[in-house]
């Protein structure tokens, strides 16, 4: 049978950028322990639209966990308490009856708050558009299964390429640095061959866009490896640093 639980909810609210926001509470009855947080806060906006009031604004897309668009810090963890959840796969079942929930958007003065919960993280894509990609002639599917690669280093790619830029890494850090989500983009290219040519350009463009962004530095504080929904890990951020410090110095560190 269907659990439901009753929960108090506070949640930001805040009409636009320039607008000073702050928590109002809410109850969210007869909740199914089956919902995601999502799917809760659905059910909260359906009541508040029927009530003639304004829903509470967040970003979602794909509720599956791929599209990085979702987030939200809920009871000071981005992403809610479940490890490598996104907040679109985080159930109700984690919540026990008569919970009070805070939920908050992410906290960056790199990324303002657009309304409520849903903040602009277009400066990730700046990034990205910095560098995070291979612009040499890579050739076609066939020149790609010519290159052996070890499965080591290809599964080392691949889980830097998990990374969903869902900003929960900048949410986390006492710094509001951006540096998981920048060492997961330069790591999953400068691993494997086709992105080796442009692995310098690439270190310093991507880093010194972040820094224009108003990103902090990484102070080794580990809270965004502990809140990634994608369990990214920080020896990426050593990969880029070593990246970073060649493509500086010209020498031939490895
Ligand atoms: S490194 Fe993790 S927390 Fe940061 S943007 Fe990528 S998926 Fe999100
Ligand atoms: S809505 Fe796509 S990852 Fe959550």
């Amino acid at each position: 049978m269907t659990k439901t639980i009753n929960l108090t909810l506070k949640v930001w609210r805040q009409k636009g950028p320039h607008v000073k926001g702050k928590l109002e509470t809410y109850h969210a009855n007869n909740i199914s322990t089956d919902m995601s947080f999502l799917e809760m806060i659905d059910v909260v906006n359906e009541q508040l639209t029927l009530d003639g009031k304004d829903p509470i604004a967040f970003d979602h897309d794909c509720r599956e966990g791929i599209c990085g668009s979702c987030g939200a810090v809920v009871n000071g963890r981005p992403h809610g308490p479940e490890k490598g959840t996104t907040l679109c796969q985080l159930h109700m079942r984690h919540f026990s009856d008569g919970d009070t929930v805070v939920v908050e958007p992410w906290r960056s003065r790199a990324f303002p708050i657009i309304r409520d919960l849903a903040v602009d993280r277009g400066v990730l894509d700046k990034i990205i558009q910095a560098g995070g990609y291979i612009s040499v002639n890579a050739g076609g599917a066939q020149d790609a299964n010519a290159i052996p690669i070890p499965q080591e280093v290809a599964d080392k790619a691949m889980d830097a390429a998990a990374c969903i830029g869902c900003g929960a890494c900048v949410a986390a850090c006492p710094n509001a640095s951006a540096m998981l989500f920048v060492s997961a983009k330069v790591s999953q290219l400068a691993l494997l061959p086709q992105g080796k040519p442009e692995a310098a350009r690439r270190a310093i463009a991507m880093l010194c866009s972040a820094d224009k962004a108003g990103f902090g530095n990484c102070s080794n504080e580990r809270e965004c490896e502990a809140e990634c929904p994608k369990e990214i890990s920080i020896t990426h951020i050593a990969r880029l640093n070593r990246e970073f410090f060649k493509a500086s110095f010209g020498s031939s560190v490895q």
